[in-house]
């Protein structure tokens, strides 16, 4: 960016800087919508907050600093110039960098990808900084001229790689903060913090003995480990296992006693007492967990057949 020799010629400073001015007013605006689309997955996105809390607060950031240079850019002031090109650089890879984690959430990456891609406020962030930077590149002649003249306030226009790159790091390093802080995780938070109610005693690998389970009220066990499931003591004395993690975007659903069902907190999806879907967004069942009882009447998780799309 700091070879301007090349790329001055023939326009005059009255253009370059009207120019500019247009050029900023239009990535203001982008970035504004964008801030406002981003603003929107935050508010209507359940997942973001209990499954990847992390990307919730990360994306906050980026929402306040879309918005602030986006301000700034478009009220043409100048030193946002190359800060709105940072931000759109940094919204770019942080949204693509969200689905090589799909596996942190217990999903492959091809899962996690159509299911990002299929939100439109998701896509829409992704083009319009997209133009951000095509539009950085089309003013690059104006903004290499400006840089190059000077005022008595100093350079017109900071434009140079270093600048470039401060910016980027100062919002990479606020976003990083921020998502740092979701390390301490949340009591609602999906997964992990599930409390089982395998019995005190039980031969390892058991789930339960048989007798001692209650009809209708479920027994939490993990399978494969890490991985939440239920067990159920049917009122016809039959038994099934599943896991608790939703079939949509594998957010851990919720047993509601009142009801007997299980009920997702991320786009509310439903599920019988047996994991059998009622509700989408989610398109099947939740995956059941094969048993086996041994002559003891414990209880033992054998397998999971069709895992579905939330076991990596
Ligand atoms: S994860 Fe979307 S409804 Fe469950």
């Amino acid at each position: 960016m700091s070879e301007a020799g090349r790329s001055g010629k023939g326009i005059s400073k009255d253009s370059a800087r009207s120019g500019l001015s247009r050029v900023q007013a239009l990535i203001g605006a982008l970035l504004l919508s964008c801030g406002a689309a981003g603003s929107y997955l935050l508010a209507t996105d359940g997942s973001l907050w209990n499954l990847a809390l992390s990307h919730a607060l990360g994306l906050v950031m980026v929402v306040l600093v879309d918005f602030g240079v986006g301000l700034m850019s478009l009220f043409s002031r100048r030193s946002a110039y190359l800060p709105s090109l940072a931000a759109a650089v940094l919204g770019i890879v942080l949204q693509l960098g969200d689905i090589v984690t799909a596996p942190q959430y217990y999903q492959t990456v091809q899962h996690f990808a159509a299911y990002l891609f299929g939100l439109w406020a998701f896509d829409l962030m992704l083009v319009l900084q997209a133009v951000v930077l095509v539009l950085g590149v089309a003013s690059r002649r104006h903004a290499v001229y400006l840089a190059r003249r000077r005022s008595r306030k100093g350079k017109e226009l900071e434009y140079s790689r270093r600048g470039f790159l401060k910016s980027l790091g100062a919002f990479g390093g606020m976003v990083a903060f921020v998502a740092l802080l979701s390390s301490v995780k949340l009591p609602a938070s999906s997964g992990t913090s599930l409390s089982t109610t395998t019995e005190v005693g039980a031969p390892t690998g058991a789930i339960a003995k048989k007798s001692s389970l209650v009809p209708d009220t479920p027994v939490y066990f993990e399978y494969p480990s890490g991985y939440p499931n239920a067990l159920v003591l049917q009122k016809d004395g039959t038994l099934v296992a599943f896991s608790l993690l939703c079939t949509h975007v594998c957010c851990q659903v919720q047993y509601d006693p009142t009801v007997d069902e299980y009920g997702c907190p991320c786009h509310g999806s439903l599920f019988d007492a047996t994991g059998k879907l009622l509700r989408g967004p989610a398109a099947v069942d939740l995956p059941v967990v094969t048993l086996t009882t041994d002559a003891n009447g414990y209880v033992y998780p054998t397998g999971v057949p069709n895992p579905g799309p939330c076991q990596v």
